[in-house]
């Protein structure tokens, strides 16, 4: 039986075409996944553009997500039929992904479908939604509560933002959403932002440590505008980094840190652990469901149409989330 996927050949710029395979094509794995949909994650634009270095080997699928149905199996852990998630752990970038009709993994990155989840809600969640979640289980794991104040969230109107903007509120914070985009302010409004301010307006100083506004921070953003944020964060709050959307760059002081035990957190998608993987699609499935999500699908692809995505992604033309379905 053949199928098929996108496949990127070497670093070089657009070497990358749509192919017939067979599964015996596939990197190993002990399941077979028929896909049903998959995601673009700014990750994956930068991959499929070849404007970041992703895949760590050529040639290799790429797509950090899918979900689907189990449709070959030796593992005792999953049966023909079942409904699964993956995300990360590899998948799109040391191992073929999810920008294919079938994807062949083994059963030990494969993560059952919540019972809350349809395949199609999963993937609207996809990895940036995952990471959202991750983020702030972080930040909870660490002590952070609603009662403590607003958590500010960057990159608002992105997959990430839109959606931590919505869990957050969800779980009963207050949010501040940052955005740069007039577009964005009614929908992170409806999502549960009490307030939405251009980056350019948030007065942030230049003090090692400015009045504290927020006691949290999702950051999608990184350079400038993370170093300012940290200056504002209150006692004992959280700033998750998560993104480099603006810069990779981060200059700060130990001031938050040792003057108001502030903790910066990572949030690691590719490499979670399985068993906080498995614990956070749960909550998602879920009270962590977000409650808008089919309002952030900006887009519902096909194979054809992951290129040229990609490259509106990038150059900030499309925000939100985009679908892949498969037949
Ligand atoms: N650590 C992880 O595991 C993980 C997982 C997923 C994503 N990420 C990273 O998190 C970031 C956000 O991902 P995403 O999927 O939400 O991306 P996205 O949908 O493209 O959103 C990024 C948002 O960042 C804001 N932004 C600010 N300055 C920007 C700039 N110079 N260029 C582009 N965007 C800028 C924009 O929001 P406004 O217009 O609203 O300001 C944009 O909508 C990316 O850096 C991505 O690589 C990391």
């Amino acid at each position: 039986m053949s199928f098929k996927a996108l496949k990127i050949f070497s670093e070089k710029p657009n070497d990358l075409k749509i192919v017939d395979l067979e599964i015996s094509e596939l990197t190993d794995g002990d399941v077979v996944i028929k896909s049903e949909f998959s995601s673009v994650n700014y990750k994956d634009a930068l991959a499929v553009t070849g404007q970041g270095k992703i895949l760590r080997q050529f040639p290799l699928i790429p797509g950090i997500d899918v979900s689907g149905e189990i449709v070959e199996s030796s593992s005792a852990k999953f049966k023909v039929g079942d409904k699964v998630i993956v995300n990360g752990s590899g998948l799109g970038e040391n191992r073929d992904g999810g920008f294919s009709e079938y994807v062949r993994v083994p059963a030990d990155i494969v993560i059952s479908l919540p019972s809350g989840l349809s395949t199609r809600e999963a993937m609207t969640i996809g990895t940036a939604g995952f990471t959202a979640a991750l983020c702030l289980k972080r930040m909870e794991t660490n002590g952070q509560q609603p009662h403590q104040g607003p958590i500010i969230v960057t990159g608002a109107s992105g997959g990430v933002g839109s959606i931590a903007v919505q869990i957050l509120s969800k779980k009963g914070y207050e949010v501040v959403a940052v955005s740069s985009k007039d577009s964005s302010v009614e929908k992170l409004k409806k999502y549960g932002a009490k307030e939405v301010v251009k980056p350019e307006n948030l007065n942030l100083g230049h003090r090692p440590l400015e009045k504290a506004r927020w006691a949290g921070a999702i950051d999608n953003v990184g350079g400038e505008l993370l170093s300012g944020i940290a200056r504002h964060i209150d006692l004992w709050g959280n700033i998750s980094c998560v993104g480099l959307a603006d810069s990779p760059v981060l200059n700060t002081t130990v001031m938050p840190l040792i003057l108001r035990g502030v903790s910066f957190l990572g949030a690691s998608s590719a490499n979670c652990p399985h068993s906080l993987r498995d614990e956070i699609w749960q909550d998602l499935g879920a009270d962590w469901k977000p409650s808008y999500l089919n309002d952030i699908i900006n887009s519902e692809l096909s194979l054809d149409d992951i290129t040229n995505y990609s490259e509106e992604l990038l150059s900030r033309k499309k925000s939100g989330r985009a679908l892949v379905k498969f037949q």
